[in-house]
Order: structure tokens, then C-alpha cells, then sequence
């Protein structure tokens, strides 16, 4: 396949704004929890507030009969689900989203109830209302990195590589790093919070839901209430955020239980509070990472390894030695994940899952061996840059690495930099630049895609895609116009209905290339078939496309996008505050589809780098076990004073085997960007931060030049 099908110039690569944006400014977009049912009942959950042990009793009874109560749904009275079936690629469905099935409490948090009523404020009060006994039992929230129950464990990826003699290399190299850097507890907090209604229609669940994948969904509703999934139907149509977190969850199962039971539609939708305990969340890292350089800086020998949580129902790996088994290679070369166990919820996939908090390690300890070494970070980097893929032996489908930090370097003014710590003042203000390295996977899954000629000339794309604020469906639109060779104002894209058949859930930074992919080929075939003599009937002409054959066929490559992230920031060494003056990336991230909303994304995932060096973290009562602070007064996203200038470039580059020449943007922009603010800190003030968030405390305990 050719990326230019036409002579007329294509919309991919060029700027659209967003083809919903309209809807969404002036309130006619609905979402999911706004959306009108006649009859409609309101379901409030009630979490658990013990941290282990059993349920002895509920006082249902003063609850029933307050204001407004039709049921309290509990696991002495809930409808049985099954849980024994193969959950997404194959795994374990995570127990956390079947609720109400058995008496034990294996976290804080965990969902022990549901008061439903005619309103949300009755459901709330009497929620609220309900008393629970509870048999407690001892807990252990308490991440360490020695913890004694840590083992190795496969996540994405195996659990452990292992080339050639570490020790021997160490022992051999004129400079080494050997360091340890810990990421906290990460909350997604999407804007929109988790909310879904259900009903049965004609014999028919219908879910209106927000969520990154309805068939997902969809799929796992009709395993844990064992129906065909044909009687299964979960819509999504605009979704305010997600970063891995909206899956299947504890508000939807309950949903339809009290669907089912009072017949008639119940909403359910999860407070900000709620959600720290009910939506998943990043796992905390322990990292050591160990570096042995040759004296021009190549590598000898690179060892990472990763401790993360998960709970005592599900594993969930954050596999944070990920961006070694692919940024750099060396003589000898160890990455191991491991995981502990702990009574806390499931963590999940959040923003760059992996390579977030993996790149703050392995792109902090590259700049201290940089420094060891006299040498420049960027060169530090570009001497090691890998011929195949470290670990896979693959060849890459293309890295561009080295032309982001050209690039960057240029734009972000790197060659006046002066490499000594601690030397540079504005007023009360330390100032620092620092960089760092990005990846993240590129791929593609298997999808369906239907795109219909109607007979008024226009064209109707279905695709059960979901745009859960990337801008998707605006780059579908320029997808299919191309592929159509039709302006993008003819085509139509409807997405995020299970009832449009399988697609890849918008995850894993892999949407937009699987649906692309699958709307390229039903409209080759629609090209076809309308011979230009071709008289379209009113019902229009429809082809379906599935891309399972061709993705199969794919070339064996190390697929990622790259970037290089820089960052400027100003260190008042008597408050130990931290701001970022200025930052820059530049990635190769295959074709970009839509400028406008790419650059977006890609910001954005540089915001969230800020917010995750400077600000982010969760924190528990070791007492309880429960979050302080779980809302977005105490736990601080980065704000609009908290981002300055953030300048998001690319550089040519193009997947030799997509037919649009797509990588992938989702996730890439939030990678290494934490080490950049960090290094940053490091090269305003000459102190380390291996522990994020770097906190004024943090910088006023570490200490600092005299101010
Ligand atoms: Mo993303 S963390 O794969 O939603």
C-alpha cells in the first residue's frame, strides 16, 4: 500500500480542529452520566473502611426505609457472577470489578455495597447511613523496596533478562552508577469520572458508559453475567479522559445487578474519593539501577531492576525496567521486574504504563554517568545508540532517536549549555536545564471497521473506536477522507458502540494506527466497488474490513516511538520550590496524523511528566490503609500555573509496514520527561532527586549552593 492514494492533497498531516469540538464547547456533547432515561434509579456505592478481614452484618434495615430507597445491593443478596473466564489478551479478569460475590474485604476501599434510590442525594444519604460491621484483620500497606515477599513476575514482558557477567563488566568500567529512585503512588484522575447507567431493552443489557474500549466492556459483561454476547450492548460516545483507567470497574457490574433486580435503568457514577479506591491507579516503584561506562561512555554494563505492588486479587506488573530492554544495549545487561503483594486495590495502566516511571530511573542514572564521565548527556546517549533491539535482537522499524536530540538540541538552545552544577542565577533562583530520552511500544491490534457510500455522496465510517480526549475520531476523519479521496467534510465517523463490532480499545498508545488500519481497508474496497457508473441505492453501499489477516502478516520489528525531552527549571533553594521554566520535545512518532490535536496529546504528555517530577503522589495511612488527601485539593495535578511554556515537535518518520505510516502518540510524551525536570534540578542546584515527587521539603532537606 502507498500513504498518497491521490494526486489531491491529503487531510492526514494537516491541522483539523476537533470535528466534535463544537458539541463539546457548547454542551450539546452529552456524557455518559448526563444522558436522560425515563425511570431512572441511582446507585451509590458504599467502600469498604477497613483495610482487611469480613463482612459480620449490614443494618440493612434503617436504610430501606429512608427517603427515596429502593435496594441495598450486598454480597448476602447480589445476583452470582462468574469469574472464571479469560479476561483482555488472555489474562486473569481482575476480581476487583465482581462485586457484591463473598464476605471477605482484601482492601481498603473495596466496594461492600450498593444503596440505590430514586435520586442521587437519597442514594447518597442513605449510603452514607449504612452501617457495616466488619471482623478486622492485620494489614500490610507498606511498600518498601526490600520487602521480604518481593518475587520476580512477568508483566509486560518477562520477568527477568539476563546477558553476559554484570560484576565483570562493573568491575571493568572507568566509571559506574549504582543508585536507587522511588515513584510513588500515581492516581489517573480523568476529568470525567466513571459513570455508567444500565437497562435491559428487549431482552438486550444496554450500557451507556465512559470508557477507552466498549467491546472491552462489553466482553466482560457478558462473561460475568453469562449472556451471548450479541445481548450485550455498551455505548461510549464521548469520553472525558482516561489514561488507562476506564475499563471494566466496579461501577458497571453494579449497575446492571441493580438493572436487573428492580428493572428499570440504574446509574452509577463514582465520586472523585471513590475513584482513588475504585479506578486503579499506578503502582509505586523501587528501581536500582546500575551503569558501567567505558571512558568515551559506552556501556559495559546496564542492570535494571523494578519493584512494584499489586493486590491479594489480581497481579498487575508495572514492569518499570521496560525502557532498558530497549533504549540501550551493553555487554552485560540484567532488567528484572518484581512485585509484592500487598492489601491494596489492583493497580492498572496509567499514562505510559512501564516507561513513565522506568524512564525517570534509567534516564536519571544516564545523566549521572554523564557526569562521572565529563561527557554530554546528548552524547552520552547517541554512543549508545543500539543496532538492534537490546533484548528482542530485532531490527527497529525505524528509531530517529538521534535526530529528536538534534533537533531538540537545536530548538531548546542545548550547545551554549555550560555542564557545571549549581552556577547559574536569576535573583533568588537557581536555574538548570537537563534532558532525557523517550520511548514507548508502538503497535497495532486486530480491528473492524465498516464505511458505508450513502446515496447523498457522503460516506458513514463505523468503527468502535473511542476517543477518550486524544482526538481520535477527528483523525479518523482525516484518515478516511484520504482514503476515500473525498474531502474530510464528506465523511462521517461514529464510534464507541460494541454493536459496531470488535476494535482495539484506545490503550497501549495503539488506537488510532488499529483503526486507521482497518478503515484503510474497507475503503479500498468501497473504491472498488463504486465504479464511477455506480448508482449508490438509498440504503447506500457498505463494506466491512478486518484487519486480524493483515496484522498477522506484519513484519518481525522492535517497534517504538522515540523523543528527546528538555527541560528549564528555576530552584529557590530557601523555599525548595521548583518551577519549570520551559519545556521542549521532539519525537518520532511515525506519520502525524493531525498536527493540532498531536501536538496536543504530545503536551499534554509532557504536563503530566511536570506534574509527576513536581507534584503527584498518593499517600496512605499506614493505620488505615486508606489515601489522605484522595481528591484534587490535596493530591495536585499540574495546573495551569504550574505549566509554562511546553513546545511539543516532531521529526519525519514513518512505520515501514502501516499503510498511513503510523507509530503511535498516546503515550510517548510523558516518557523521560520526569528525568528531564529532574536532571534539570539537579544541574540548577548540584543535588540528586532519585525520589519523586521532588517536593520543596525534598529540596530543602537535600540541601543546595548558598542561596
Ligand atoms: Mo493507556 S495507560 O494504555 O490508557
Amino acid at each position: 500500500m502507498t500513504t498518497a492514494p491521490t494526486a489531491r492533497q491529503g487531510a492526514v498531516g494537516t491541522a483539523h480542529t476537533r470535528v466534535e469540538g463544537r458539541d463539546k464547547v457548547t454542551g450539546a456533547a452529552r456524557y455518559a452520566a448526563e444522558i436522560p432515561f425515563p425511570g431512572l434509579a441511582h446507585g451509590w456505592l458504599v467502600l469498604s473502611t477497613v483495610a482487611r478481614g469480613r463482612i459480620r452484618a449490614l443494618d440493612t434495615a434503617p436504610v430501606l426505609a429512608m427517603p427515596g430507597v429502593r435496594t441495598v445491593l450486598h454480597h448476602g443478596n447480589a445476583p452470582q457472577v462468574a469469574t472464571d473466564y479469560p479476561g483482555l489478551m488472555g489474562g486473569k479478569p481482575d476480581p476487583t470489578a465482581a462485586v457484591f460475590q463473598h464476605d471477605r474485604v482484601p482492601h481498603p476501599g473495596w466496594p461492600v455495597a450498593l444503596v440505590v434510590a430514586e435520586t442521587p442525594e437519597q442514594a447518597r444519604e442513605a449510603a452514607e447511613a449504612l452501617v457495616v460491621h466488619y471482623e478486622q484483620e492485620p494489614h500490610d500497606v507498606v511498600f518498601t523496596a526490600d520487602h521480604p515477599r518481593a518475587r520476580p513476575t512477568g508483566g509486560f514482558g518477562p520477568a527477568v533478562t539476563e546477558k553476559g557477567d554484570l560484576e565483570a563488566e562493573l568491575a571493568a568500567s572507568a566509571a559506574v552508577v549504582d543508585a536507587e529512585y522511588t515513584t510513588p503512588e500515581e492516581y489517573h484522575n480523568p476529568m470525567e469520572p466513571h459513570g455508567a447507567t444500565a437497562r435491559w431493552e428487549d431482552g438486550r443489557l444496554e450500557v451507556v458508559d465512559s470508557n477507552q474500549g466498549t467491546m472491552w466492556v462489553a466482553g466482560e459483561l457478558a462473561n460475568l453475567f453469562s449472556l451471548d454476547p450479541s445481548a450485550v450492548r455498551v455505548r461510549s460516545e464521548h469520553v472525558g479522559g482516561g489514561f488507562g483507567s476506564k475499563g471494566v470497574r466496579a461501577h458497571q457490574v453494579a449497575a446492571v445487578m441493580a438493572a436487573t433486580v428492580l428493572r428499570r435503568p440504574v446509574r452509577v457514577v463514582m465520586t472523585r474519593r471513590q475513584m482513588f479506591s475504585l479506578a486503579g491507579y499506578r503502582s509505586p516503584t523501587a528501581q536500582r539501577i546500575r551503569l558501567g561506562a567505558d571512558a568515551d561512555g559506552r556501556l559495559r554494563a546496564l542492570e535494571h531492576r523494578s519493584l512494584s505492588l499489586t493486590s491479594t486479587v489480581h497481579e498487575f506488573n508495572e514492569s518499570a525496567s521496560a525502557p532498558s530492554r530497549v533504549m540501550y544495549d551493553a555487554d552485560a545487561h540484567h532488567t528484572v521486574n518484581s512485585v509484592v503483594r500487598l492489601d491494596v486495590g489492583t493497580p492498572t495502566w496509567m499514562r505510559a504504563p512501564g516507561e513513565a516511571p522506568g524512564s525517570f530511573a534509567l534516564e536519571s542514572a544516564l545523566d549521572e554517568l554523564a557526569e562521572k564521565l565529563g561527557v554530554d548527556p546528548i552524547d552520552l546517549r547517541l554512543r549508545n545508540e543500539p543496532e538492534r533491539g537490546p533484548v528482542s535482537g530485532l531490527p527497529f522499524a525505524g528509531r530517529n532517536l538521534s535526530a529528536c536530540f538534534r533537533e531538540g538540541a537545536r530548538r531548546f538552545g542545548w550547545a551554549d549549555r555550560d555542564p557545571r552544577p549549581g552556577v547559574r542565577r536569576d535573583g533568588r533562583w537557581l536555574l538548570g536545564t537537563g534532558t532525557a530520552a523517550a520511548s514507548f511500544p508502538a503497535g497495532a491490534g486486530p480491528s473492524t471497521a465498516a464505511v458505508t457510500a450513502e446515496a447523498d455522496g457522503s460516506f458513514t465510517v463505523r468503527i468502535n473506536a473511542a476517543d477518550i480526549g486524544t482526538g481520535a475520531r477527528t483523525a479518523l476523519t482525516l484518515v478516511a477522507a484520504d482514503a476515500l479521496d473525498v474531502v474530510p467534510d464528506r465523511v462521517r465517523v461514529r464510534i464507541g458502540d460494541s454493536d459496531f463490532g470488535p476494535a482495539m480499545i484506545a490503550g497501549g498508545s495503539t488506537g488510532t494506527r488499529s483503526w486507521s488500519w482497518a478503515i484503510r481497508l474497507a475503503a479500498a474496497e468501497l473504491r472498488e466497488r463504486l465504479a464511477p457508473d455506480v448508482r449508490v441505492p438509498p440504503e447506500g453501499v457498505t463494506v466491512r474490513s478486518d484487519t486480524t489477516a493483515a496484522l498477522g502478516a506484519l513484519t518481525q520489528r522492535e517497534r517504538h516511538s522515540y523523543g528527546a525531552q528538555f527541560a528549564e527549571v528555576a530552584v529557590d533553594p530557601a523555599t525548595g520550590e521548583v518551577r519549570v521554566r520551559r519545556m521542549l520535545g521532539v519525537f518520532a512518532a511515525g506519520r502525524i496524523v493531525n498536527p493540532l490535536t498531536a501536538r496536543g496529546q504530545l503536551t499534554g504528555g509532557m504536563v503530566w511528566g511536570i506534574s509527576m517530577a513536581l507534584h503527584e503522589e498518593g499517600v496512605r495511612d499506614r493505620a488505615t490503609g486508606g489515601h489522605y488527601g484522595a481528591d484534587l485539593a490535596s493530591y495536585h495535578v499540574a495546573a495551569h500555573a504550574d505549566v509554562p511554556a511546553v513546545e511539543a515537535h516532531w521529526v519525519d518518520d514513518h512505520d515501514p509496514d502501516d499503510p498511513v505510516g503510523i507509530k503511535g502518540i498516546g503515550e510517548v510524551g510523558i516518557v523521560g520527561a520526569a528525568a528531564a525536570v529532574a536532571n534539570a534540578v539537579w544541574h540548577a542546584t548540584g543535588v540528586r532527586h532519585r525520589h519523586l515527587p521532588i517536593r520543596p521539603d525534598r529540596v530543602l532537606l537535600a540541601g543546595a549552593p548558598d542561596a
